[in-house]
């Protein structure tokens, strides 16, 4: 891939809540948007879908009026319809889901849309293309994991990379403003990959949560760091 064109648009940044200070969750949320966040990411997990247990809709009601920061729902919660709804009610602006969180992909989404909100498809790794590229026309964004699902903090899965340049192609070619999500692994080097591939959401726990400089690691994530724009 080329350098992004003019029109492109701006990557944005989605830290992921999961690696904040849970004993301090609204400080967290208020200091990423003071250090840049574009969207905070919020990872829902049952320990029935993935192997850890997160938080639910309460919690995402309970940052709601900390922030005014676009809340990027990651469902990994199996079945998924009978919650959409109390997301939305908490406060989600995006909610992506997992073709595998239950038989009714395309009815999920629609579920997401007649309650007016964004709605996304998530990728893991080993998850056919075709799971996101029928529903293209029904999603606001495409989430490629570069880890398996579950944890913060594990490395980056290089073989994701040609998934998402497909993807890529696929969004352009379809002429419809959907987003193109990486989730997993993202530090500042595996960001430029990413964004080279044609990624345009960069979500990333711990290289942001983790760091000392919070406004710095969203900078150089974005691809704004020491090394100048790219
Ligand atoms: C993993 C979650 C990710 C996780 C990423 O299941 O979907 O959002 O927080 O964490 P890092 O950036 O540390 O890999
Ligand atoms: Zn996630």
């Amino acid at each position: 891939m080329g350098p992004k064109s003019a029109s492109s648009p701006p990557v944005i940044v989605a830290p992921s809540l999961l690696s904040a200070d849970f004993a301090h969750l609204a400080d967290e949320v208020r200091a990423i948007e003071s250090a840049g966040a574009d969207w905070l990411h919020l990872d829902v997990m049952d320990g029935h879908f993935v192997p850890n247990i997160t938080f639910g809709p309460m919690l995402v009601r309970a940052l709601r009026p900390h922030t005014r920061i676009r809340f990027d729902i990651h469902l990994m919660i199996a079945p998924v319809d009978p919650f959409l709804a109390a997301f939305v009610e908490a406060g989600a602006d995006l909610i992506s889901l997992h073709p595998e969180a239950g038989p009714h992909l395309h009815r999920s989404l629609q579920t997401i849309r007649a309650l007016g909100k964004r709605a996304g498809v998530v990728l893991n790794p080993a998850t056919p293309l075709d799971h996101a590229l029928t529903v293209l026309d029904m999603v606001d964004l495409v989430l490629v994991m570069t880890v398996n699902p579950g944890f913060g903090g594990q490395s980056f899965l290089p073989s994701q990379l040609p998934r998402i340049a497909a993807l890529r192609r696929a969004i352009d070619d379809s002429g419809r403003a959907i987003r193109l999500s990486v989730d997993g692994g993202i530090t500042p080097a595996t960001a430029a990959l990413v964004r080279e591939a044609g990624a345009d959401v960069l979500v990333a726990g711990t290289a942001v949560f983790g760091a000392v400089d919070r406004a710095g690691a969203i900078s150089a994530i974005r691809g704004r760091g020491a090394g100048g724009p790219s």
